[in-house]
């Protein structure tokens, strides 16, 4: 299929592109860089032989989505450009509902202009909020606490009523758990641009020396060593969901969301200690108070998934851990660190073409 890929130079996306042009798929990233790398499109292009073009514009300019849009005439859309910080959210709302719901619309708009009926959507467990029972399966009561949670709620409500309109459209709501990891080449992964705020990231930052330690939020939670839990799931793995999704899509209309990680949770000190054996040694960790906001323990009823999709997470926490632990290695700066590297696509709608 043709895939229009928003936000394709970030974290997901990228991985995600590595597996769609695996599997034959064509791409075409729309992509503002305001988060992402023109690098990571490079690299992924070097991973693959696909069909990759990019054009650097922001989802919107609804007027120049259209042209790229109608230019590339695309069969089916993955939407992961937005904005994605939880903190972030409730200090600048304007900017979220701006680019998480607008930038949606505008989107939507510019697939009507080019006769695309078929997206998938990267929703977010946040969606949930605090938990009436676990683990949370799809049909669970929607309280999102943050404004980032409230953007992803109006964005999925504003996609199924569309599809309840046009008896010819599809939308796949995937809500993605705690994704981490990285493609196990250590060629891509998540590029923080500020201190981050995750749990991974950072810890694989202590790793590096770039922060002095890690600081437990809270190990008091009625958990089973105190710490969070969450549902981690290898990037690889949700890359591959999105290719599911979209074989899925080619066959079905209407509206439907699945549960996108493992069925597994994971407290933090679990974490520490998966990345601490990737590393090689033990990490410098504290303990300090809790997070506002946070929530004990979240996870994940992916039954739908595997039932609907026939996709199911292939890979557990060490998985995790290593791949991140190659990529960091290599990558201690991120995209930032590898200005020596060819810059093809960031040309503004450059073409990257296909490996001879
Ligand atoms: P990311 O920030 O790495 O990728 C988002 C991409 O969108 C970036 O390349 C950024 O430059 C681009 N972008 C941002 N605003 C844009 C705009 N106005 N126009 C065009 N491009 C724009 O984030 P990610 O972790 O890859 O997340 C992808 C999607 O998945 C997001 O929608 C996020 O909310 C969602 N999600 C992420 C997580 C997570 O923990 N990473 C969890 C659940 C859901
Ligand atoms: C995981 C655990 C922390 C950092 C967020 C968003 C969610 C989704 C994924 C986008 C928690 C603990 C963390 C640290 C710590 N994103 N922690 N020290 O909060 O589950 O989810 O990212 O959709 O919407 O809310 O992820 O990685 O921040 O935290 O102890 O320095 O690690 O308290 O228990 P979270 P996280």
């Amino acid at each position: 299929m043709r895939v229009l890929v928003t936000g394709g130079a970030g974290y997901i996306g990228s991985h995600t592109l590595v597996e769609l042009l695996g599997q034959g798929h064509e791409a075409c990233v729309v992509d503002s860089y305001d988060n992402g790398s023109p690098i990571a499109l490079d690299r992924v292009r070097g991973l693959t032989n696909g069909h990759l073009e990019a054009h650097e514009a922001d989802i919107r300019d609804t007027a120049r989505l259209t042209a790229i849009a109608t230019a590339f005439a695309p069969d089916a859309v993955i939407h992961f450009a937005g904005l994605k910080a939880v903190g972030e959210s409730v200090a600048r709302p304007v900017d979220y509902y701006d680019v998480n719901v607008t930038g949606t619309l505008s989107l939507m708009r510019a697939m009507a202009a080019a006769g695309c009926g078929r997206i998938i959507f990267s929703s977010s467990a946040t969606v949930y909020g605090e938990p009436e029972y676990l683990p949370y399966d799809e049909a669970h009561p929607l309280r999102p606490t943050s404004v980032y949670g409230q953007t992803k709620r109006m964005a999925e409500q504003i996609l199924t009523d569309w599809a309840a309109a046009d008896p010819a459209a599809t939308v796949m709501l995937l809500r993605y758990f705690n994704p981490v990891g990285a493609h196990a080449s250590g060629r891509i992964g998540e590029d923080p641009h500020d201190i981050p705020n995750n749990l991974m990231p950072y810890l694989a930052q202590v790793a590096t020396g770039q922060r002095d330690r890690l600081v437990i939020h809270g190990d008091d939670y009625d958990t089973p060593d105190g710490t969070g839990v969450r549902d981690y799931i290898h990037v690889v793995d949700l890359a591959r969901a999105h290719v599911a999704a979209l074989d899925r899509a080619a066959g079905v209309t209407g509206a439907e969301v699945y549960n996108i990680g493992t069925g597994r949770g994971t407290s933090v000190r679990e974490m520490v200690a998966a990345f601490s054996r990737a590393v090689g040694r033990a990490l410098p960790v504290t303990v300090g108070p809790r997070r506002p906001g946070d929530i004990a323990a979240m996870e994940a009823d992916c039954s739908l998934a595997r039932q609907m999709l026939g996709w199911q997470a292939q890979y557990g926490i060490d998985d995790m851990a290593r791949s991140l632990w190659v990529w960091q290695s290599a990558n201690p700066e991120g995209y930032r660190g590898a200005a020596g590297e060819s810059r093809a696509s960031q040309t503004p709608s450059s073409e990257i073409r296909p490996k001879p």
